[in-house]
């Protein structure tokens, strides 16, 4: 028979309520940081991504030549679309432009724990503010977003680099700023792959120097502090000023995260340097602490992709954050609720004759917002009475001959048994009463 096409998932009602859950948590974090939410196509230009994003993302399309004979692909990731539709509206924006949106996204990658080929993406950028203070609003709505559903210190840490840095450490060792990405592709690729195989990329990039570069650049991406940063530049041929002046920004941003009180979330960690190639400053991504799974969520700079996208340039910085790696943390750490759908009411006719008495008062109620459950068949009433338990209704409205003829309803709590009979007018006023949890009908 039919099955899912692989690394795509299927939702049944409880992967539903998990998904909306995690939707609605994200809305709610993003209303509290005060961001607007937008949303664009699934299927997008396959040139938005050709060039913008690096080689990795290219191979992880799905594309394709439409009937129109366009080239197309699904979108694997909100940034280009952003970039794309702020780009011409940049004048008309108040800045600095705070937006999210929450999509799904499609990846021809290899599935396995933690990646799928279609995920859904929580993104927030932020555009329009070129200085640090962008980045202290985005990880503190990544690290709110995350302690939103449990998660605390213990369980997770924002991983923060800076892609500047490591271009000004690159052209200290003499590799110039156009090599410098793909060097930087390697670096990404660092503790992932064997040593081995890294020299191998450096060599048609800086040839012999390949081993004695990657020793350094190993070096490098272990740095956790700043000194240690300032230390490692101490031989290179960088002019202390323009690291001096790096430095600054690194302090602007861990002084506000400081203020914000989240600085035991957030470690200096060098060797993180994003393989997107459109970042351009500091980047960031969100681990869990034992470091057992893929990273929840990552994010950076990238101050060119408005210009090259819709060559109206403006400095933005945004991360996004998938569904995937969050569920398989939230479920390893026990966070996960149990949902318990219950109807508010159920309504019970007891022969076939309260058929459209029955179906007028599930419409009554309906109207004013209850949810409301009933037997499509109007089956037996024993089965009516399991439907209700099963459905968890907490009001029962049971009609039979007698209510019928009287213009009445006969209105239990299931929880406390006590019931009244009541005309149809006063029948939501009862529910409503039995609903608040007032006191026992009499
Ligand atoms: P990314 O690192 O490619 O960044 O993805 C961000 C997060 O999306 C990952 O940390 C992971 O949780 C989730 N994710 C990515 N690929 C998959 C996959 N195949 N299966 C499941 N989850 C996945 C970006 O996409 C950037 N556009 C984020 C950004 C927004 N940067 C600036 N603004």
């Amino acid at each position: 028979m039919f099955k899912t096409l692989p690394g795509f998932r299927e939702f049944l009602p409880e992967e539903c309520r998990r998904r909306n859950f995690y939707f609605s948590q994200w809305r709610r974090n993003s209303r509290n940081y005060h961001f607007q939410e937008f949303d664009g196509p699934v299927l997008e230009p396959l040139e938005l991504y050709e060039e913008k994003s690096g080689a990795e993302i290219r191979e992880q399309l799905f594309c394709f030549t439409d009937k129109g004979g366009r080239e197309v692909a699904l979108r694997p990731e909100m940034t280009p679309t952003l970039a794309r539709l702020v780009g011409p509206r940049l004048g008309a924006l108040r800045k600095p432009i705070k937006w999210f949106s929450i999509g799904e996204q499609y990846r021809y990658e290899r599935y396995q724990k933690g990646r799928k080929r279609a995920f859904y993406q929580y993104n927030a950028d932020i555009i329009g503010e070129a200085g640090p203070a962008a980045e202290v609003e985005l990880m503190a709505l990544l690290i709110d977003s995350l302690c939103s559903f449990g998660l605390g210190e213990k369980d997770f840490a924002v991983r923060l680099s800076d892609r500047q840095l490591w271009i000004m450490y690159l052209r200290g060792l003499g590799i110039e700023e156009a090599q410098a990405t793909s060097v930087l592709g390697v670096v990404d690729k660092l503790g992932r792959e064997p040593e081995d195989v890294l020299e191998q990329k450096l060599e048609p990039l800086v040839g012999n120097e390949a081993a004695g570069l990657l020793k350094k650049m190993i070096a490098f991406s272990r740095q956790q502090s700043l000194d240690g940063v300032r230390e490692m530049f101490r031989d290179s041929g960088i002019v202390m000023d323009e690291l001096e002046s790096r430095l600054e920004n690194w302090n602007e941003l861990l002084q506000g995260l400081q203020a914000m009180g989240l600085s035991s979330f957030v470690q200096i960690d060098l060797g993180i340097v994003r393989g997107l190639a459109y970042y351009t400053g500091f980047v960031f991504e969100a681990f869990d602490r034992e470091k057992s799974h893929r990273a929840l969520a990552g994010g950076g700079r990238y101050d060119n992709l408005l210009g090259m996208l819709s060559r109206k340039e403006a400095p933005a910085a945004g991360f996004g954050m998938g569904d995937v790696v969050l569920e398989d943390l939230l479920k390893e750490k026990g966070l996960l609720p149990k949902w318990v759908e219950e109807t508010d009411v159920y309504v019970v006719g007891i022969t076939p004759e309260e058929r459209s008495v029955v179906l007028s008062a599930v419409r009554a109620l309906r109207q004013v917002g209850f949810s409301v459950e009933y037997s499509l068949t109007g089956a037996s009433p024993k089965k009516q009475f399991k439907g209700a338990d099963e459905a968890g209704g907490r009001t029962l409205v049971v009609i039979g001959p007698e209510e019928r003829e009287a213009g009445q309803v006969k209105v239990k709590d299931s929880r406390t048994r006590s019931e009244k009979t009541v005309s149809n007018k006063e029948m939501i006023a009862c529910v409503h009463h039995i609903l608040r949890g007032d006191p026992e009908l009499d």
